[in-house]
């Protein structure tokens, strides 16, 4: 047992860790333990994803490039964290996004794994796209290549690791030689990450004929959970943020869960809204349908109402579906993306019998993500999130967003079902580093956790937020809690930007770029600057007031004010939860 200053070490070491550290420490202890290597001597487990054996490869094949295409961070975090093993077996594994890869290399790598996320509908990740069409229109010769692919997605969504599959499909058709099958994972991918990892190592060793055999068998990888752990929650709270005269409406909802739900501030609550009730007896009525008719579809059997109700899609229909509601209908359709009442309004179909065959096509509702804006210290047993209604223009007329109008419709009392959308890349730095967070809008959700929790858990770094609305009277979201986190002292600096206060448009970018000399003072003692909310324009703006703050207060070009935030990037220093 540990006493005095020991004890004292491992539970400063514990305080200042986050749930998934604490979780890797644990894995790397039981390694050492159980290797016998008091001293950690390189065998025991790097991460949390080993292959099991805790030794070397004796391995000939000394270099691999494993390439990571993400949105979110999860898998870069994974494939750096995959890199890591390797290099514990000895092998070189070249870590690069795909944003960054050259890829007239590709014909000069021998062993490629990808590890790559689905996002939007079925799209690569914004940071792989430009690899991704490149592959999709070329027609590349790899005879020589050897490639595995490693897909991140979700299977809530309709087109579940589609971008995996598609890149794994390239490949193929470019003579590549696939050494591990593709493996598709869930939300919950460690353990099947960490399978498929263990395979592309038993590859590497048998590829080099080594007389050196493994020393044990491989441990199967941690058993799979069934799915994703879904959770049941009531609506305890449901008020709009905005006063009266505001053109927003942004709702702060309040969940609680009998269950204890498992998350970390940064993290998202992922929801699958249902239709609306009129646009569903609207379809009923066009079609003429029995409401009760039982028709099973691809992931679910139920009565026509409850299907269209809850399970599928039938706003805003993709291309591909209005193409298979033509082949079905018989009829000629143009290109084109519409709702599933005005497809039925112009195309109408023939009979019930020949809807209850467009039903068996409709994809699944996606779920929608909301970052978290409570703390799991801070609200015990609580889930809060900040709702912006999302409206549009189509067909010349004001439309609202199907989930954050079902949302903020939600009476209080209802019962929903979530799951827990781990941002990995989007965590609260150790507690004595400094934060700068810039969240105008809905952004101010992940920085209300992350000032609650480094409230609740005494927290010693400084922080400094940026916010930003339309109005100071009737859009300051959360005034009173940021000006009691003021003058309590959590909040360091507070920072706001009402854009339509004056003749002139002021956002959150002017602001900092009033603050620029103390802003880049943070930034170069070592401070992490975080941004939320929408990613176009205002992520994209902030970011380039970012480069200029850089340029200007460090008296760099612009080459290096760049390199300045790449290396930023890479130290975790600069992250975004944007949307
Ligand atoms: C990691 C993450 C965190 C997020 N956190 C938050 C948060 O904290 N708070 C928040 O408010 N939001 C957040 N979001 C955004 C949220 O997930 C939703 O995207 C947002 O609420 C809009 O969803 P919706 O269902 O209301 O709109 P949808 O119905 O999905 O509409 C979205 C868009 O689709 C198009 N569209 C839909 N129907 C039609 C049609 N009939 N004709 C033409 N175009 C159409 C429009 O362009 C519209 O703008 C987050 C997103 C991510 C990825
Ligand atoms: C807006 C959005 C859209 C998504 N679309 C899909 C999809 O079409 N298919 C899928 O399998 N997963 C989809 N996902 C799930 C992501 O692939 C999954 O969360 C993954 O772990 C993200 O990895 P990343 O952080 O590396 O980008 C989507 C996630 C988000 C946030």
């Amino acid at each position: 047992m540990l006493t005095g200053h020991k004890l004292k070490t491992l539970q400063e070491l514990i305080a200042a860790s986050t749930k998934e550290e604490i979780a890797w420490i644990n894995g790397y202890l039981t390694g050492l333990v159980s290797n016998e290597h008091p001293n950690g001597n390189g065998n025991g487990h790097s991460t949390a994803i080993s292959n099991g054996n805790g030794h070397s490869l004796a391995t000939g094949v000394k270099k691999i490039s494993l390439a990571y295409g993400t949105e979110t961070g999860n898998a870069k975090k994974l494939a750096t964290s995959l890199a890591a093993v390797a290099k514990k077996k000895g092998i070189n594994a070249k870590l690069v996004g795909l944003d960054q890869y050259k890829i007239t290399d590709l014909p000069k790598e021998e062993y490629f794994f990808v590890v790559i996320s689905t996002q939007g509908e079925g799209e690569p990740p914004l940071p792989a796209k430009k690899f991704y069409d490149y592959i999709h229109e070329n027609q590349l010769a790899l005879p020589d290549l050897k490639y595995s692919v490693l897909a991140l997605g979700d299977t809530s969504y309709p087109l579940y690791c589609k971008t995996g599959e598609d890149v794994d499909a390239r490949f193929q058709s470019f003579g590549a030689k696939r050494v591990v099958e593709l493996q598709k994972c869930d939300v919950d991918y460690e353990a099947d990450a960490q399978h498929w990892f263990e395979k592309v190592l038993n590859t590497l060793e048998s590829a080099t004929g080594s007389a050196t055999p493994i020393a044990k068998p491989l441990t199967p990888a941690e058993k799979k959970p069934a799915g994703k752990k879904y959770y049941t929650g009531i609506v305890n709270t449901n008020i709009n943020l905005n006063d009266r005269g505001s053109n927003k409406q942004t709702f702060h909802i309040e969940i609680s869960s009998e269950e204890k739900v498992e998350y970390e501030p940064g993290d998202a609550l992922a929801i699958v809204p249902e239709n609306k009730k009129w646009v569903v007896e609207k379809i009923l009525q066009l079609t003429g349908i029995d409401r009760t008719i039982e028709i099973q579809t691809a992931k679910k059997t139920a009565s026509v109402e409850q299907l269209l109700t809850k399970h599928l899609n039938i706003c805003y229909l993709l291309s591909s579906a209005v193409k298979n509601y033509a082949s079905i209908s018989g009829q000629e359709i143009p290109d084109t993306r519409m709702d599933l009442v005005d497809l039925l309004r112009i195309y109408p179909v023939k009979n019930p019998e020949q809807f209850a065959e467009v039903v068996k096509i409709l994809p699944a509702i996606a779920p929608r993500l909301y970052s978290i804006s409570s703390s799991p210290s801070a609200h015990d047993g609580e889930i809060h999130l900040t709702v912006g209604k999302h409206s549009f223009q189509a067909k010349n007329e004001e439309r609202f967003g199907l989930c954050s109008e079902f949302l903020g419709e939600l009476p209080v009392g209802t019962v929903i079902t979530f799951y827990i959308h781990k941002n990995r890349a989007f965590k609260l730095p150790s507690p004595d580093k400094d934060l700068i967070m810039i969240g105008p809008g809905t952004g101010v959700a992940p920085f209300r956790s992350f000032l609650a929790e480094r409230d609740a858990t005494g927290a010693s770094g400084k922080n400094w937020f940026f916010f930003g609305e339309q109005h100071f009277t009737t859009d300051f979201l959360y005034q009173t809690e940021l000006q009691n986190f003021v003058s309590i002292g959590v909040l360091t600096n507070i920072d706001l930007a009402f854009s339509r206060d004056q003749a002139e448009k002021i956002y959150v970018q002017h602001r900092m770029l009033e603050k620029a000399n103390e802003l880049f003072k943070w930034i170069d003692a070592g401070a992490y600057v975080y941004i939320s909310g929408t990613k176009d324009p205002m992520s994209k703006d902030v970011e380039n007031v970012l480069l200029q703050i850089i340029q200007e207060q460090g008296n760099k070009s612009i080459e290096e004010a760049k390199q300045y935030l790449d290396k930023m990037n890479d130290e975790d220093r600069y992250e975004k939860d944007v949307y």
